[in-house]
């Protein structure tokens, strides 16, 4: 397995260029299911595992897809089966978008359940809530999930828990269903806005994403569109949090500021200066930063998805932080490595309590998931000596040549293959 070599204590000067959004992606890429005329030609595609596994399993189903960079082009009128059972089906979270795309377009769907990163209970009973209400019956059989509908027709529905999968899964199958559907209390995340304005481009008729109301009007067919992508949110929070936590100057290039407003705010509330410009933002920091409480939330509250780099980012701050993780009760599996590096950290639930040291020292640690395994490069950026960061598959799955863009900016890391 690969690793990452790190000598820390570098400041970071220069610039970084964030790619598209991997959550939004793995989002639209399934969505090109629902047009049964012409191609849907996707740019601004991040290169990473999560979206080569997504491509493969489109590719299971009959599609053709063809890459160029960071743009695919994907016919999906050449499906020839609507049942999703390879490994990476059951190796990825956003394997679920296919349940609601198959359902949408063919109205029956078989698609095994989903994996993802180990971060809590993962339930999916708010997506099956959304795809009864609109008349499927769902069952779950031997390890797989089981949608069929006679034909979907559009209801109210109101979601018990603010969740991103199930907003945009029902809103997949409901595209296409007859008359009008509402849901409500959605999640409103940049990426279900994104996957909105993909569906709106292939023909569909939504309205209200990115507030709590969504409607939708059904429409005969959806048609192949040409589509860019937003850029990855949670990418250029982590590098921001990283060029805080190393000190220096660095531009956070292709972001929409907007969408980075809640980790601005800390960063700013720690001690950070933060100057946007366009759509850029330079980050500079100089000097210990001070510590400061986290609860995570849906959007625009502050994204669960960056609380680990941000919790080693508190492990040098000056005084007490808290963070409180609200959306998924495992998160916290990379507070054990930071402690081999000397971070003082307790975790009691949901809560973990970090006491700023004066420094991390290097150590070798691995990533446990996704954004630990950020966590862990940033824990290594900043840490005195020699940090080595296993099983970085897992960083793999949602950073586009993570380091390489850190080399970029000034900071010594080298990935050794074994
Ligand atoms: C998406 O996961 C993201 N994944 C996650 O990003 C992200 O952490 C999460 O949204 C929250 O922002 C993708 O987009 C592929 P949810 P998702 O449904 O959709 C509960 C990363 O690091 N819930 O919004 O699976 C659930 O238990 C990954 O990039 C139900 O109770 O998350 C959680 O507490 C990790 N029933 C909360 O809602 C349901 O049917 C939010 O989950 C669905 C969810």
């Amino acid at each position: 397995m690969d690793k990452l070599i790190i000598n820390g204590g570098k400041p970071l000067f220069g610039s970084i260029e964030i790619n598209g959004a991997k959550n939004a992606a793995v989002a639209i890429l399934p969505a090109a299911i629902l047009a049964s005329k012409g191609n849907c030609i996707i740019d601004n595609i991040p290169n990473i595992e999560d979206v080569h596994c997504i491509e493969r399993i489109l590719k299971s189903l009959g599609c053709s897809i063809k890459t160029n960079k960071n743009c695919a082009t994907i016919d999906s009128t050449t499906i020839t089966s609507l049942s999703a059972n390879t490994d990476d089906v059951r190796k990825m979270r956003a394997s679920y978008y296919l349940i609601g795309a198959l359902l949408g377009r063919f109205k029956k769907a078989k698609v095994e359940l989903p994996g993802g990163c180990p971060i809590g209970v993962r339930p999916i009973d708010q997506h099956i809530k959304g795809f009864e209400a609109l008349g499927a019956k769902v069952k779950i059989m031997h390890g797989s999930v089981l949608v069929e509908a006679d034909e979907l027709i559009g209801t109210n529905i109101f979601f018990d828990v603010v969740s991103v999968g199930a907003t945009i899964n029902v809103m997949l199958a409901a595209t296409l269903a007859k008359g009008v559907t509402t849901l409500e209390n959605v999640a409103k995340e940049p990426h279900v806005v994104d996957v909105a304005n993909f569906l709106n481009s292939m023909g569909a008729n939504i309205k209200g994403a990115g507030t709590d109301v969504i409607r939708i009007v059904g429409v005969e067919n959806l048609t192949g569109c040409s589509y860019s992508v937003i850029p990855d949110q949670i990418e250029a929070g982590t590098y921001m949090i990283a060029s805080a936590a190393c000190g220096g100057e660095v531009t956070i290039q292709n972001v929409i500021p907007k969408h980075l407003e809640s980790i601005s705010a800390k960063l700013v509330e720690m001690g950070s200066e933060i100057i946007e410009d366009g759509d850029s933002l330079t980050v500079k920091s100089n000097g210990r930063l001070k510590g400061v409480n986290i609860k995570t939330q849906p959007y625009p509250g502050f994204p669960t998805d960056v609380q680990q780099p941000m919790s080693t980012l508190l492990t040098v701050a000056k005084g007490r932080s808290i963070i409180n993780e609200s959306i998924w009760e495992s998160r916290f599996k990379h507070v054990d490595e930071l402690k081999k590096m000397g971070a003082n950290i307790k975790v009691e639930g949901r809560t973990a309590i970090i006491d700023g040291v004066d420094k991390l020292t290097g150590a070798v640690v691995k990533a446990t998931d996704l954004r630990a395994g950020a966590a862990m490069v940033i824990a290594g950026l900043i840490a005195e000596g020699t940090t080595e960061v296993l099983s970085i598959e897992h960083i793999d799955r949602g950073y586009p040549n993570i380091e390489d863009k850190f080399k970029a900016v000034g900071a010594d890391i080298v990935r050794v293959y074994e």
